[in-house]
């Protein structure tokens, strides 16, 4: 059984969709995807630090090269932010180019009185409430693809290209976000940087030859939720004549599909890509074990991430024993945390929201909770935006309930805007620096 399946509703079209998609050039090459599982071993043995971040959901209706540059600068500033202060170096990886499709609680969604299907990605329908917008349409996962595949380029164009070089990191540094109290603090950081540049170069070192300060590895991953989707990208290597899914680096499954006996877990059981799954706070560590013996057989490290979405309030109740537990069966895995997904509520005026509080206050426990347990905390799980939205509550520059419905923008879930999330980097410097 698959769950979270759309229904859609002509199986011509579906078939033709799958097929056109079956024909079409992988996304990403299965090297890379082999190169992110050895990086997220160096994750898993506390050497290096995971932020994984972008939009809830990408949209059709925000596709431009401006968006993606600036996506980009915000990942660039936290990562260099992460780097520099913690003196360790940060994996980069995008909830990007592909993350088009949505789990949802219910098949419906009810409105004055009228019932459509509730909107499940821009893979799947439109977001506006109409029956015509709410249709399943299968070849809008053909366009998810175009739309990943164009962005991806745009994304390797600028991480090999010259715009990620670390000489250029005054330039991440969106407007809005300059004027802001973290957006001074970043100019510092950047400032110390070039110092320490002027000083390598003074010393001799000619850092026009090192590409690793010119260029960035950057990573894709979404949640594999569409299994046709999945299924008809997917390829054999001709190198390894393994078979790798090759709609993005890293996959993930999502706290609603992890069933044991579901499709999800059995059809990326059967991939080489590095795997995440979600886990929230009515998994049990013997649910965990069982994931673990049944996604990475032969523990090999990196192949496979929990990401724990407890909540800043269950978090300290519901990590340890998954830790524990996991810890103590051998299963060498990597901890991300998403405090994102445990802390969404709604606000006075109904809008769903989260507060930066509470965000920071389950980071916060994450790392207490590994640091004490001996076992490492790998990386944060984000969903931000480079924008300045009002989503989050909170934040330096306090976003507060009244300001909601000022800049909300979300498709589906609420993102810390760019200051929240630099705001968030230099926080989390701190803890990884006491680490
Ligand atoms: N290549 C190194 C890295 O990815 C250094 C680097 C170059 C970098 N440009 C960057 C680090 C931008 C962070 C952000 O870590
Ligand atoms: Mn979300």
């Amino acid at each position: 059984m698959a769950a979270q399946q759309p229904e859609w509703p002509d199986e011509r079209e579906l078939k033709a969709a799958l097929e056109e998609l079956s024909a079409l050039p992988p996304l990403v090459f299965a090297g890379e995807a082999s190169r992110l599982r050895s990086a997220l071993a160096s994750v898993a043995e506390g050497k290096t630090f995971l932020l994984q971040a972008g939009d809830c959901a990408e949209s059709f209706g925000d596709f431009s090269a401006d968006a993606i540059r600036d996506k980009l600068k915000i990942v660039l500033q936290m990562a260099v932010v992460l780097t520099y202060a913690a003196g360790m170096p940060v994996l980069k990886v995008g909830r990007i180019a592909g993350q088009f499709a949505k789990p949802r609680t219910k098949n419906d969604e009810t409105l004055g009185g009228v019932s459509l299907p509730s909107f499940r990605g821009h893979s799947v329908n439109d977001d506006t409430f109409d029956a015509e917008a709410r249709r399943p349409d299968p070849a809008r996962m053909v366009r998810s693809y175009h739309q990943s595949a164009a962005t991806l380029n745009l994304i390797r164009a600028f991480t090999k290209g010259g715009f990620a070089d670390i000489n250029k990191l005054h330039t991440w540094n969106q407007e809005f976000v300059a004027a802001s109290k973290q957006g001074r603090r970043y100019e510092q950081v950047a400032r110390e940087i070039d110092r320490a540049l002027r000083f390598m170069a003074a010393c001799g070192i000619d850092l026009t030859e090192e590409s690793e300060l010119h260029e960035v590895d950057f990573y894709t991953s979404h949640e594999a939720l569409l299994l046709g989707y999945e299924e008809a990208l997917t390829r054999k290597d001709s190198l390894s004549g393994d078979y790798f899914d090759c709609s993005a680096h890293l996959l993930w499954i999502g706290e609603r599909t992890r069933q044991l006996d579901g499709a999800h877990v059995e059809f990326l059981s059967g991939v080489k890509n590095p795997l995440a799954v979600k886990l929230g706070p009515s998994a049990t560590p013997a649910e965990a074990i069982a994931l673990a013996d049944r996604l990475n057989p032969d523990n090999e490290p990196g192949r496979l991430s929990f990401i724990t979405r407890m909540g800043a309030e269950k978090v300290g109740d519901a990590l340890p024993p998954l830790v524990q537990e996991i810890t103590d069966s051998g299963h060498n895995v990597v901890w991300i945390c998403d405090p994102m997904h445990g802390n969404t509520i709604s606000s006075g005026k109904g809008f769903k929201t989260r507060r930066f509080a509470d965000i920071l206050s389950e980071i916060k426990a994450f790392f207490a909770i590994h640091h004490e347990s001996g076992t490492v905390p790998g990386g944060v799980h984000l969903e931000l935006t480079h924008e300045s939205v009002t989503e989050c509550l909170g934040g330096a520059e306090e976003v507060l309930d009244g300001h909601l419905e000022h800049h909300y923008q979300a498709l589906c879930d609420p993102r810390l805007n760019a200051r929240q999330s630099l705001d968030l980097a230099f926080d989390l410097a701190e803890m990884l620096q006491t680490n």
